[in-house]
């Protein structure tokens, strides 16, 4: 019987891509830049599957265009990449790769927050540039972090592991979902916080909801508003989280101290942002969740969801599990 017909949308680490190859005749798009829109579709349109990345638009066009489409899995905990209401309505499951890089990621969340708070990117540009001359009672000085009041938006599995990172510095944490966690709030010792209190009340605020109509431009220029003057923001979640035209504007006007930017919108940020001209202001390639162990585990939970959905089998990992309870698309 001929192998099932799937497309990888780059070279992902080998613990998956060898368990596609295995079971599926694999079409992997092995250049180190994603496939535009357009080849994706090519490829897409005999396909049984497609391994998605966060880099990929999955809309419901691609989905018209791909009658043989059983199963999407894409190598991510965030989906906002694809249309789920479109794969829903076709009755195709949707796999993403939740909890195996909720630590790395809290871990990346910790150390941009760290990075800012203690200027640790304008330190090490001081030192290349050759202006280190000698020890300055006034020199780079930042902020504690320890003792400070933290701000966590979006109380998921990423932003309670930060709470947890954040115990170690004696912080006081304050956190806003739209999911009240009163069985968590005593055992982390976190308090819950309408997004206003929290954003005049918090020294850093660090973000870890999902992108969606409701948090889209969540900080905005109201929201920088109201946030402490000394307050800095930290991004691992998404760009589009952040009004990035509020943000410099805030950044450049000293409204608030810093921000430490794993994601930005677009992505790439175009090199003409006024973000990366200032130096209160950390920029890095969406790089949370790169540990060599945490990717590897990523990789082999979408190939595990892609090879349950070709199976007909209910993926491991599904963020539309409607569609098991839908009938088949006629
Ligand atoms: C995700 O998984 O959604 C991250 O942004 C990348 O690992």
């Amino acid at each position: 019987m001929a192998k099932p017909k799937v497309f990888i949308s780059r070279l992902i680490p080998e613990e998956g891509l060898s368990m596609l190859r295995e079971a599926a005749d694999a079409d992997v798009w092995e250049d180190p830049l994603p496939p535009s829109y357009e080849k994706i579709l090519e490829h897409s349109r005999d396909a049984d599957g497609i391994l998605s990345l966060l880099t990929d638009t999955i809309d419901a066009a691609l989905m018209a265009a791909s009658p043989r489409l059983k199963v999407i899995s894409n190598m991510a905990v965030g989906y906002d990449n694809i249309d789920i209401a479109a794969a829903t309505e076709r009755g195709i499951p949707v796999g993403n790769t939740p909890g195996v890089l909720t630590d790395t990621t809290a871990d990346f969340a910790f150390a941009l927050l760290m990075a800012a708070a203690r200027r640790l990117q304008e330190g090490v540009d001081y030192v290349r540039a050759g202006r280190w001359l000698a020890w300055g009672p006034r020199l780079l000085t930042g902020v504690d972090v320890h003792g400070a009041t933290l701000g966590i938006i979006g109380f998921g599995r990423i932003g309670q592991a930060v709470a947890r990172r954040s115990a170690g510095f004696g912080m006081r944490v304050l956190y806003n979902d739209p999911r009240r966690r009163p069985e968590l709030e005593k055992s982390m010792n976190v308090a819950y916080a309408d997004l206003d209190t929290l954003l005049r009340e918090s020294d850093f605020i660090t973000l870890h909801a999902e992108l969606n109509a409701t948090t889209r431009h969540l900080l905005n220029a109201e929201a920088f508003g109201k946030m402490k003057r000394g307050a800095v923001v930290v991004n691992t979640a998404r760009g589009a989280m952040i009004d990035q035209r509020a943000l410099s504007e805030a950044l450049a006007f000293g409204r608030i101290r810093g921000a430490a930017l794993d994601v930005t919108d677009p992505e790439p940020i175009p090199m003409s942002s006024p973000l990366l001209d200032l130096p209160n202001c950390i920029v890095v390639p969406h790089m949370a969740s790169a540990s060599v162990a945490t990717r590897g585990r990523m990789a082999r939970m979408a190939a595990a969801n892609l090879l349950a959905g070709l199976r007909g089998e209910r993926l491991p990992t599904c963020v539309n599990p409607e569609v098991y309870s839908k009938s088949p698309r006629s």
